[in-house]
């Protein structure tokens, strides 16, 4: 151990860095290696916390580029170097990186509410200004269960019900054959069911330019230029979210005078028992955040578990099996029962969710000195909870990297080792409020698929994920649909 200056410049001993473990990758390891390692902050004399090590990384930038190429393998490595806490420069600040079960529980079940949202409002809060995943404490609370009216099971069937047209229109037509990008395919049907669903507003040329400025969003949403400058994607997304503004309060007076079943409509309404509603701005803001967290999340899903069934045709063809079983069955558009009977679709999800989260961090801001596992970490920190590391954590998961679905079926139920194991919509309070309707969209996605088209991929495929914002395959995911025999 030496004397050495934390990140916030008190001097304390340094960390010594852990060898690399047996199951890590050695060239991502060495790439990401952490180089100096630094201890984040002095803990509290007598307080009997450790600091929290990591390293800054190149100046500014610091290990942005590393997590955009490499993810939850980034994060994975840094666990697997320094521990389940430990600290990196990203995005011009320092970040604490939460990874593994316990950590992420603590962050996310946030005990001690040391824990704020602001570690999203930092990166996202000028497009999805006070989303309710943006809010915090009573507000957020209050913002939830006024939302919650709208996320029944009977809200539920009705959306689900409205989902299923927009797909068995779009999905038998697609082109056979040939290699299509399923990924844009994927995202402009997902746009669809969301302005469908949520708008009850389907085409023409205003819904594109909804459509293009919901995309502005989210990509300016993770610029790593951060200022309204020309002919930057930041000044695109802010004239994104001025036209989204735009276009919902225009659309909000007949929505609210209306009966609509749509989840506009049915935000307008929606009231809990003790009388709490939303304002004209509540319902334009969180129908913003809520078309962006339905459909770039169930995109991605919905793609991973597609290359998924063309890499394992032998779980292809057992979900296939059911679907076109179904069909026999009833012969009618599945409903929300019907969809939740496709066990087989259900497991594949499951470990697509597992391998490739669509939501693979949460931040968050402390808003007080905290500890976490022993470690301390001081008020004012960005922090980063790494719920995708858990899902390769091989002492939940056996064989971690191998697609596996049966493991989230009885006997086995892998993700019932930690509370943790297995978090894609996250945990605590702020744990996502469409993932029933999600897996439903992606299920009744796949299902349309299955049941028109057999699906393949090239051998020796595989996917590269671009991780600028949320994981997004680079190259689109080439696959292929072909008749079925
Ligand atoms: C496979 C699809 C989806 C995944 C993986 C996913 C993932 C997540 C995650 C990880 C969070 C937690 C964020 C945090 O803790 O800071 C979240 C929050 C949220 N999600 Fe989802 N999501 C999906 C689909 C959807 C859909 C379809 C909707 C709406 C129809 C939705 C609405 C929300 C909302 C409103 C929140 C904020 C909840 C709160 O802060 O109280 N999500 N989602």
């Amino acid at each position: 151990m030496s004397l050495v200056r934390t990140a916030t410049g008190e001097r304390l001993s340094s960390v010594v860095l852990t060898p690399m473990p047996a199951k890590v990758d050695r060239r991502l390891f060495d790439k990401t290696r952490p180089q100096r390692i630094v201890p984040l902050a002095a803990p509290p004399a007598g307080s009997g916390l450790k600091p929290v090590p990591g390293d800054a990384g190149p100046p500014v930038i610091g290990h942005t580029l590393s997590y955009i190429r490499y993810g939850s393998a980034f994060t994975r490595a840094r666990h697997a170097a320094l521990g389940p806490v430990s600290w990196c420069g990203f995005v011009g600040e320092h970040v604490v990186i939460a990874a593994g079960p316990d950590a992420t529980h603590e962050v996310l079940t946030n005990p001690d509410k040391a824990y704020s949202q602001d570690g999203w409002r930092f990166l996202v809060d000028d497009f999805f200004h006070r989303g309710l995943m943006l809010l915090d404490g009573d507000d957020h609370r209050v913002h939830r269960r006024v939302m919650q009216e709208a996320f029944t099971a009977p809200r539920i069937r009705g959306y689900v019900d409205r989902t299923v047209p927009v797909l068995r229109e779009a999905i038998p037509s697609w082109p056979r054959g040939q290699q299509i990008r399923i990924y844009p395919m994927l995202k402009s049907l997902t746009l669809d069911v969301a302005t469908h669903v949520f708008m009850d507003d389907r085409s023409g040329p205003e819904s594109d330019a909804v459509n293009q400025a919901f995309m502005d969003c989210v990509q300016a949403a993770s610029s790593i230029v951060r200022r309204d400058l020309p002919g930057t994607r930041y000044r695109a997304g802010l004239r994104g979210r001025a036209l989204l503004e735009r276009y919902f309060r225009a659309a909000l007076p007949a929505k609210r005078a209306g009966h609509g079943d749509d989840l506009f409509s049915v935000l307008c309404r929606a009231t809990t028992p003790e009388g709490e509603a939303f304002s004209d701005d509540d319902v334009v803001n969180h129908m913003i955040f809520l078309m962006m967290a339905a459909h770039d999340t169930s995109t991605i899903t919905s793609a991973a578990a597609a290359y998924y069934l063309a890499a394992h045709l032998e779980w292809q063809e057992r979900a296939r099996e059911e679907s076109l079983a179904l069909d026999s069955m009833t012969g009618a558009p599945p409903d929300l029962a019907a969809l939740q009977s496709l066990t087989t679709l259900d497991l594949v999800i499951k470990e697509s969710l597992r391998l490739a989260a669509p939501v693979p961090v949460v931040m968050r801001r402390t808003v007080k000195d905290t500890a976490l596992l022993g470690h301390h970490v001081p008020a004012g920190q960005l922090v980063m909870a790494a719920g995708a590391t858990n899902h390769h954590d091989p002492a939940v998961w056996t064989a971690p990297d191998v697609f596996d679905p049966e493991r989230f079926a009885e006997p086995r139920r892998e993700d019932k080792a930690h509370r943790d194991a297995w978090i894609p919509f996250g945990g605590g309070v702020h744990k996502c409020l469409g993932m029933l309707f999600g897996s439903l969209e992606v299920t009744a996605i796949l299902h349309e698929l299955l049941r028109n088209h057999r699906i393949t991929v090239a051998p020796g495929y595989r996917p590269r994920w671009d991780n600028t914002s949320l994981p997004v395959p680079a190259d689109g995911l080439p696959l292929r649909l072909e008749p079925l025999r």
